[in-house]
């Protein structure tokens, strides 16, 4: 009979304990849950499957089974050693755009800070706005009119050094190279392709140092990255210096290329940009420019290669343009302006094989979104594929078609390649301009076929076609 009281007793206390749990556990009233999701291993989280789907060439499966599994609209992970939210479709992307500096703000990952440390000892945020600010001025589409001619000039020799009389070509470094020797010309008029080759190294160290482990030991990836950081930003301070005088001699003009434009443009207070601060603009130009316009320039090669029709109309384009021209006449805006099929077709690469796979943003402050609270602090990512390769934004989403590109295009926020908002990306008209003349002097030369049929695709964290798309050309007068 005691047990049974004593048991009796131990339930009324455990029930009493209970309820007053639930009670004092209740949320307050207008407080929500985080998004739904898991936050992985300690430390790394869910990095390396984040990374790995990348790497196997699938980053959007890693975004698609967590939108099917926990949530369509934003779900919770742990990327980068930081709690994160994804968010996702197009409501995610207008969300994360519309707020920048309301609730949301850039966010890198503290190492870029150390591999491209600012001049003016600002931190690489302060330093974005400034430069936000500038770049458009230099990047706009009519500071970009003159220099057409200059990229068709740059192509033309590319071509003839690194394609022309060669039956077969490795495609992703010829594109880096043509990407990189143009930036040199336009930014700051390097255009001896002996120079450029001696700035591509340590910058190549430099952009592989930036997506590295950061562990800052002798002979790390990330090590070499900040000593290339160091030599690539010295030699872009003699470049400045030299140029100084250039200009004050007359011997340079004030719109030769971005960096003049750069050494005679005030900000609102009537002062000039420091000589670091220059080179340091210059720098995130070239790393911003760089790789992403390359991957789209080698996608380009691929999907040309395994659509014939689409090279056929693309071909047609390029042609009735190539013919309206006087021999050694070279492109002009108005030719790049009635590129509209090659465009609709670089698009739908973008749309497939996007150069970026998102980006980060840091909540600000906390807040409320679809019905889940953000706690400040939290890193939240945006990312291209869940709209890119979404069926309810783009019907077959796997199927190469540029006429989704026609008329109005695709609805607003699903098609990002180059993000949106006040951050969309200031190099946006500047790599249509590169990719066309590509695309024009590439179909006017050759038609190719890929040499390794599946060749495997890596995302890492650019798309590229693992061997580099090595492909057979074949000339068309021949
Ligand atoms: C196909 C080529 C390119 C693609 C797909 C691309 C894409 C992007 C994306 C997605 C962003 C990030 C937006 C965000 O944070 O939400 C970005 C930022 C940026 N891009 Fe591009 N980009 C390309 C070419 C270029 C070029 C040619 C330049 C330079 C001339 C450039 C300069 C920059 C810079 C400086 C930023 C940072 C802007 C900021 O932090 O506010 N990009 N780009």
């Amino acid at each position: 009979m005691e047990v049974f009281y004593v048991s009796l007793l131990c339930i009324f206390i455990s029930s009493v304990f209970l309820s007053l749990h639930s009670l004092f556990s209740k949320k307050k009233p207008g407080s929500t849950a985080l998004p739904p999701g898991k936050t992985g291993w300690p430390v790394i989280g869910e990095s390396l499957e984040f990374l790995q789907t990348g790497w196997k060439g699938h980053p959007e499966k890693f975004i698609f089974d967590r939108m099917t599994k926990y949530s369509p609209t934003v779900f919770r992970t742990h990327l980068l050693g930081e709690k994160a939210a994804v968010f996702c479709g197009a409501t995610g992307n207008k969300f994360l755009f519309s707020n920048e500096n309301k609730l949301v703000q850039a966010w890198w990952p503290s190492s870029v800070d150390k591999i491209f440390p600012s001049s003016t000892q600002t931190s690489s945020k302060e330093e974005a706005i400034k430069m936000r600010k500038m770049l458009p001025n230099f990047l706009k589409p009519e500071a970009l009119h003159r220099y057409v001619g200059i990229m068709d000039h740059i192509a033309q020799r590319h071509f003839a050094d690194g394609w022309e009389n060669r039956g077969n070509v490795v495609v992703f470094p010829l594109a880096k190279n043509y990407t990189f020797w143009l930036a040199c010309r336009l930014f700051v008029s390097i255009e001896d392709p002996k120079q450029v080759d001696e700035l591509a190294e340590p910058f190549n160290l430099l952009a592989s140092g930036l997506i590295s482990i950061p562990i800052d030991l002798p002979g790390t990836p990330f090590n070499k990255g900040i000593k290339a950081s160091n030599f690539v930003r010295k030699e872009l301070v003699s470049i400045i210096k030299r140029r100084k005088i250039d200009l004050a001699e007359g011997k340079a003009s004030p719109t030769q290329d971005i960096l003049s434009h750069m050494l005679l443009t005030s900000d609102e207070n009537g002062k000039f940009m420091e000589e670091l601060d220059i080179a340091d603009k210059i720098l995130g130009l070239l790393i911003g420019g760089h790789d992403t316009a390359s991957s789209a320039c080698t996608f380009i090669v691929k999907y040309l290669a395994e659509l014939p029709e689409v090279y056929q109309g693309v071909y047609k384009e390029q042609m009735e343009i190539a013919k309206s021209k006087g021999p050694g006449e070279l492109l002009n805006w108005d030719d790049l302006q009635k590129m509209k099929y090659s465009w609709n077709v670089a698009c739908e690469v973008l749309r497939l094989a996007s150069p970026l796979q998102g980006a980060f943003r840091e909540a600000i402050a906390d807040f409320a979104y679809n019905g889940f609270s953000i706690p400040k602090g939290w890193k939240l990512y945006w990312s291209a594929n869940s709209t890119h390769k979404n069926p309810e934004f783009f019907p077959e989403p796997q199927k190469f078609d540029p006429s989704r590109f026609e008329g109005s295009g695709p609805a607003p926020y699903t098609f990002v390649p180059f993000g949106g908002g006040p951050r969309m990306c200031p190099g946006k008209e500047y790599a249509r301009l590169e990719i066309l003349v590509f695309m024009h002097h590439l179909v006017k030369r050759f038609r190719w076929e890929k040499m390794i049929p599946d060749e495997k695709i890596v995302v890492d964290p650019m798309p590229i076609p693992a061997k580099g798309l090595p492909v057979r050309l074949f000339p068309h007068n021949n």
